[in-house]
């Protein structure tokens, strides 16, 4: 069977994302791309402890000449800040490491962020290797090279663009992944479907009537490279944001308020299908798209049980999003879905 690879390709760098079959593969296309650099490889404990890639004895990271390589930092969105990226420069100097080096990281969005933030800076750049743990981290955040971390004005306020060397995306780490989790990443995967390609929209429909319900992961995996795909035409044409890429963020700005007033106890993916649902509501209301697809959008994450209910009013969802007004010169440029596999931007009223 011929191995997939999603090929993506910005001004800053080419490189491919690609799709290890098991951990074992994982670990030889590691070795492959440090090939005698020297290098440092980044974890978190919950992924150093739990994942079987670092728990077994056939791998070549449990060996002490590579061990000494490895950091691993404590797991959670209190860590994203730049205290952690100085842990992680610290350690590349003590490493001795120097411009031809390159830094791995195996985690979730927050440790991707935070290293190839750190990559981006160290000896003005090095090269750097995402391996995501997380679905979320899978089709989102390991691809596009937007790298950064939270300091007290805000979440992902100070960053760089810095487009890693290359992605692995491994399956193996669906399978000790929580299922609230996973959930987290089906939701941008459906955003993905709405945002250009109403097939990837229809697969993830049909899965969602059958999936899940064991909590096996196989055939969403399978529609992993759709998804990535559609990210990376999005991150070719517009690399910096300035233009299709905002598109991505629909669902988002709903989403980030419904974030915001649940202090955080509503998750970030379950946050994006509530936000989703509301932009798609606030297009039907003025007739910039049918009712019929907010109950579609609607339908499909609630055949994915991705609970929608969210106890705030219209009234304080628009107050907590005039937070984000502040931030754009007075106006909230809402993504708004039209039909299945095409959205727009619309300038909120006040
Ligand atoms: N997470 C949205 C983007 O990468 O642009």
């Amino acid at each position: 069977m011929k191995e997939i690879k999603v090929h993506l390709s910005t001004q800053e760098k080419a490189y491919n994302i690609e799709f290890p079959k098991d951990f074992n593969s994982l670990d030889e296309r590691l070795l492959k791309q440090i090939s005698g650099r020297n290098f440092l490889l980044v974890t978190d404990e919950n992924v150093f402890e739990k994942s079987p890639f670092f728990n077994s004895k056939v791998r070549s990271f449990q060996s002490p000449t590579l061990l000494k390589n490895i950091l691993v930092l404590p797991p959670g969105e209190i860590y994203k800040t730049w205290e952690t990226v100085e842990k992680i420069l610290n350690k590349a100097f003590e490493l001795n490491l120097d411009r031809t080096a390159v830094f791995i990281v195996i985690g979730g969005g927050i440790y991707g962020d935070l290293v190839g933030f750190a990559a981006s800076i160290f000896m003005r750049g090095v090269p750097f290797v995402q391996v995501p743990t997380s679905l979320l981290a899978m089709v989102d955040s390991s691809v596009g090279g937007k790298t950064g971390y939270n300091c007290t004005q805000g979440k992902n306020l100070i960053g760089a663009f810095h487009q890693p060397e290359t992605v692995l995306c491994c399956s193996k780490f669906l399978e000790t992944l929580p299922l609230e989790e996973v959930k987290n990443g089906i939701a941008e995967m459906v955003k993905h479907g709405i945002l250009t390609d109403s097939s990837h929209f229809e697969n993830l429909e049909k899965l969602s009537k059958t999936h899940l319900k064991d909590g096996d992961c196989t055939e969403l995996f399978k529609l992993v490279p759709d998804s990535i795909t559609i990210k990376k035409q999005i991150v070719e044409q517009d690399e910096k944001e300035s233009g299709i890429r905002g598109h991505l963020n629909l669902g988002h700005t709903f989403g980030h308020a419904v974030e915001h007033l649940s202090n955080f106890e509503i998750p970030h993916g379950r946050a994006i299908a509530i936000g989703t649902v509301m932009a798609t509501q606030y297009a039907a209301e003025r007739k910039l798209c049918d009712w019929d697809l907010v109950d579609r959008i609607e339908n499909i994450f609630n055949q994915f049980d991705i609970d929608l209910v969210c106890d705030f009013s219209e009234k304080e969802i628009f107050k907590a999003m005039e937070h984000d007004k502040k931030k754009k010169d007075g106006k909230i440029r809402l993504i708004l879905p039209k039909k299945i596999g095409k959205v727009e931007y619309f300038e909120m009223e006040n």
